[in-house]
């Protein structure tokens, strides 16, 4: 095997209708993991080091191209469809002679960086270099037609295949590499005169044996990654396939999983050793989970970093935050964005904290919202605690010193600080900083009325 000869330019062709999603978005914009298809395929375009990426795009190209953001991307428009060598027609004018052309498809988003740099590696200024598969079921692919010496001859499509033809279980994968000098010849003679009237890219296989150009072929590691998605049930098929690799990835990094058909993995996750999933976890963006760290069933985790033996009980979901070592966090609890929680610290059912930093082994336990925090160590914050943090218009922040005691159903009223190993009465609202070491309550005296009655139902007759 050769090492690639010349640079390379990658193509992606997006520009078909997808009509068979029957969606108003775009077909390539529909989510693999949460990323879009197309997203996938930019992903690992990048990986090769082209020194271009070209984006062929149809409807909606305005739409896919605010999605990716990426301002190395080089976008062509194909107003009408009129096939793959059509779509490729638009952007060979952007494309220099002395590049390697690489043809990937938006639409088949698990290809795989290794499987494309073992393809380009076969293909040469004089020679070119094509995906295939064997397929049980070769049904609607074009056939790769090979002479008795094993040579390829052509690619056949389906529709212009006769029956013999169809027999053929090697099928092209749509995936191709091939010499722009010589791409670019081949394109000019391009017609339409077939079954579909369209302008067919598989044609310039027939030219290049013609020419006596070798054409190698080059099979993927596994049929998965040349997938490509027409319609919704082979979209949530490729999720499947894409959820139970990622799975059995952390399975050979030491996770255990209660089940590897109930975890949902929608970005990167890094773990330590021993970690262990319950059932329908969901983790989103950049995770990070320390070692021994406990995920119970139904949990939700995003974007967040979850420290060593900690553990997350059942119903919880975190969003945007630090959680320290040995932390024992819901279940039921609503972690918001942008807090950072030391070591040890307990937060408990229907807790919901946002925007807080909270010390080392504070405990908030049951039924509080926290929001706009600094809370020390070892605070006590009881039941039904609420940062009044809100006046409509504005936030503000509560801060509550180390070792305080927030009694149960307290009412912080932002701006606010509390002392340090302040005691909080229960069912106070505070709306004053209240000194440190020191009791500070706000409530009504309890009265008794001895003897009241209780009033009686009224006859409705009167
Ligand atoms: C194509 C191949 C077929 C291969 C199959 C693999 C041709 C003629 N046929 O067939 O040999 O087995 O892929 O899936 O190439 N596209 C455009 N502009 C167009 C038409 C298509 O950008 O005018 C894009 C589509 O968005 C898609 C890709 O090209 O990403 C393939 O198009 P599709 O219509 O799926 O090709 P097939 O007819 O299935
Ligand atoms: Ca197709």
């Amino acid at each position: 095997m050769r090492l690639i000869p010349l640079k390379l330019a990658v193509i992606i062709l997006t520009a078909g209708m997808g009509k068979r999603m029957h969606s108003d978005i775009p077909k390539t914009l529909h989510p693999l993991a949460d990323k879009p298809l197309i997203g996938h395929v930019v992903d690992t375009a990048w990986q090769l080091d082209p020194a271009h990426v070209h984006i062929v795009y149809g409807f909606g190209g305005e739409q896919v191209r605010t999605t990716l953001n990426d301002k190395r991307l080089l976008w062509t428009e194909q107003a009408q469809q009129l096939g793959t060598g059509h779509a490729v027609q638009q952007v060979i004018p952007k494309i220099s002679d002395d590049d390697m052309v690489l043809v990937l498809y938006g639409d088949v988003p698990l290809i795989q960086a290794d499987t494309l740099k073992n393809l380009c590696a076969k293909a040469t200024a004089d020679s070119l270099a094509i995906l295939t598969v064997n397929l049980a079921n070769p049904l609607g692919y074009g056939r790769i037609v090979r002479n008795s010496l094993g040579q390829v001859l052509n690619i056949t499509e389906e529709k212009d295949a006769d029956a013999q033809t169809k027999q053929i279980q090697e099928v092209n994968t749509g995936i191709l590499a091939v010499p722009a000098f010589r791409l670019r010849r081949w394109l000019n003679l391009l017609n339409n005169n077939n079954a579909q009237g369209e302008y067919y890219l598989t044609d310039i296989i027939g030219y290049a044996a013609q020419e006596g150009i070798a054409i190698h072929t080059h099979a993927p590691e596994d049929e998965h990654e040349v997938r490509g998605i027409n319609d919704r049930i082979q979209l949530a098929e490729l999720e499947r396939y894409y959820q139970l690799q990622q799975a059995q990835q952390l399975m050979q990094q030491g996770v255990m999983l209660r089940d590897p058909a109930r975890l949902d993995i929608r970005g990167q996750v890094t773990v330590g050793r021993d970690v262990v999933l319950d059932i329908n976890v969901i983790l989103a963006g950049q995770v990070t989970l320390g070692h021994r760290v406990k995920i119970g069933a139904n949990v939700i985790i995003q974007n967040s970093q979850i420290g060593d033996d900690t553990e997350i009980l059942p119903n919880s979901m975190i969003q945007d935050s630090v959680i320290g070592a040995h932390c024992k966090i819901g279940p039921f609890a609503r972690l918001r964005p942008d807090n950072q929680l030391a070591d040890q610290v307990h937060i408990g059912n229907f807790v919901e904290v946002k925007k807080s930093v909270v010390g080392v082994a504070t405990k908030i336990n049951h039924l509080s919202y926290v929001g706009d925090s600094i809370i020390g160590t070892g605070v006590n914050i009881g039941a039904g605690t609420i940062t009044c943090n809100y006046d409509g218009v504005n936030k503000y922040q509560t801060i509550i010193g180390d070792h305080a005691f927030i009694g149960s159903d307290t009412q912080l009223v932002a701006p606010v600080t509390v002392g340090e190993n302040a005691t909080i009465g229960a069912g106070s609202t505070i709306t004053q900083d209240t000194p440190a070491h020191s009791l500070t309550l706000s409530r009504a005296k309890q009265v008794t009325i001895p003897g009241w009655q209780r009033p009686t139902k009224q006859s409705s007759n009167k």
